[in-house]
C-alpha cells in the first residue's frame, strides 16, 4: 500500500508577532506554514503573537484540506513560561500540527505527548533536532515514533546546532559552508528514515544570497532531506523547484512503472529497463516518486 505523500520542499517559518507576515502568508506557494511562537519572537511580544496565531487559526478554512499549505505550530518549550498556553492555544484552536523545540531526548517526547493528550488534541507532533544532546539521542527519540504513532518528523535547527558547537566561520577548503555540521544533519535524515519520518532541513539566514540557497538546497537534498524551512517568501520558489523530484527521474520512475505493470513480465523481480537494472525495490521508490509528483501537481497555486 502506497503512503500517502504530503509535499515538505518548502515550510516557511512566519513570525507570530508579525501580522503583515502572516497576513501574507495565506497567499504564498511553501508547502507548509510554521507559525512560529518561539525563536522568532521576543519575550515581550509573546502573548500578542500567540494571539495573533489564535486568529490565524481561526480564519483559516483550509487547515488540512488536500492541497492546501500544511499548517504547523511552533509552541514554546514545555519549561519556559509560555510553552502550556501556547500549547492550549494550538490545541484549542485544532491545529493539525505542533512542533515541539529544543527536543533532547525520548523522555521530551514523551512529555510533549502527554501535554497534547491531556489538551485534547489530535496533533500530529514534529521535533526540533538542534542542540548537540538530540543529535546524541536520535535513535532513542525517532524510536519514540513506535510508542507515539504521532511523531511524524524532525526539523533541523541549525542556527542552534551552530550556537551550541561554537562554530567559526567555514574551512576555505571547498568544503560545505555546513562543513562542521554535515555529520550530524545526515543522522537526522538517517534517524528519521530509520522509523519512517520527515526529515526537514535547517534555515539559510542570508536572504539575499540567491546561489547559496541553491546551493544548500542541492546539499540537503542529496543528504535525504525531503525539503527545507525557509525564513524569507523570496526562498520559496527556489526550494520548491529543488526538492520536486526531477523530469528525467520521473520518465524513468514511469517506465519501471510501465515495466513491471506489463503482465508480459508479471512475477518477474527484476527487468531490464532503457538498458539499466530495475529491481523491485525501484518499482517501489518509482510509485513513491509519481506519487510525490501528483500531490506537488495538486498543492494549489496560490491566489497571489
Ligand atoms: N513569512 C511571511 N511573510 C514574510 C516573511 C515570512 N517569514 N518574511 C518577510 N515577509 C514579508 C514581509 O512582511 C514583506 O511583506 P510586504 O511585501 O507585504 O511588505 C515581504 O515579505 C518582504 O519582506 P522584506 O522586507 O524583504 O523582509 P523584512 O525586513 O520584512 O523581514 C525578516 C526580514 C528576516 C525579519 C523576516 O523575513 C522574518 O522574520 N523571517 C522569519 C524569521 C523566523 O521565523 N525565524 C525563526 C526560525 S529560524
Ligand atoms: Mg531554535
Amino acid at each position: 500500500m502506497m503512503l500517502p505523500v504530503r509535499p515538505r520542499r518548502s515550510l516557511l517559518y512566519c513570525p507570530g508577532a508579525n501580522r503583515k507576515a502572516l497576513d501574507k502568508a495565506r497567499s504564498l506557494a511553501a508547502d507548509g506554514i510554521i507559525l512560529d511562537l518561539e525563536d522568532a519572537v521576543a519575550p515581550e511580544a509573546k502573548s500578542d503573537a500567540r494571539d495573533n496565531v489564535r486568529a490565524f487559526l481561526a480564519g483559516d478554512g483550509t487547515i488540512s484540506g488536500p492541497g492546501s499549505a500544511e499548517i504547523i505550530v511552533r509552541v514554546n518549550g514545555l519549561a519556559t513560561p509560555w510553552g502550556k498556553e501556547d500549547l492550549a492555544m494550538a490545541a484549542g484552536a485544532g491545529v493539525k500540527a505542533i512542533l515541539f523545540p529544543k527536543i533532547e531526548d525520548e523522555a521530551d517526547i514523551h512529555a510533549a505527548m502527554d501535554r497534547l493528550a491531556r489538551a485534547g488534541s489530535d496533533a500530529a507532533l514534529w521535533a526540533m533536532i538542534e542542540t548537540p544532546r538530540a543529535i546524541l539521542n536520535l535513535d532513542s527519540i525517532a524510536r519514540a515514533a513506535r510508542t507515539h504513532g504521532r511523531l511524524v518528523g524532525f526539523v533541523a535547527g541549525t542556527n542552534d546546532l551552530a550556537k551550541d558547537l561554537r562554530l567559526g566561520p567555514p574551512p576555505a577548503n571547498g568544503h560545505s559552508p555546513r562543513f562542521a555540521l554535515l555529520s550530524a544533519l545526515s543522522l537526522i535524515v538517517m534517524a528519521a528514515k530509520a522509523y519512517g519520518l520527515a526529515a526537514i532541513d535547517g534555515v539559510f539566514n542570508d536572504i539575499a544570497n540567491e546561489a547559496g540557497l541553491v546551493a544548500e538546497c542541492a546539499e540537503g537534498r542529496a543528504l535525504g532531506f525531503e525539503g527545507k524551512t525557509l525564513i524569507h517568501p523570496g526562498q520559496i520558489g527556489i526550494a520548491n523547484a529543488a526538492f520536486a523530484p526531477d523530469p528525467s527521474a520521473l520518465a524513468r520512475a514511469r517506465a519501471i512503472v510501465a515495466a513491471f505493470e506489463d503482465p508480459a513480465n508479471a512475477g518477474k523481480g527484476v527487468l531490464k529497463v532503457d538498458g539499466a537494472m530495475a529491481e523491485l525495490l525501484h518499482y517501489e521508490s518509482a510509485r513513491f516518486l509519481l506519487a510525490e509528483a501528483q500531490a506537488i501537481a495538486l498543492r494549489q497555486a496560490p491566489s497571489v
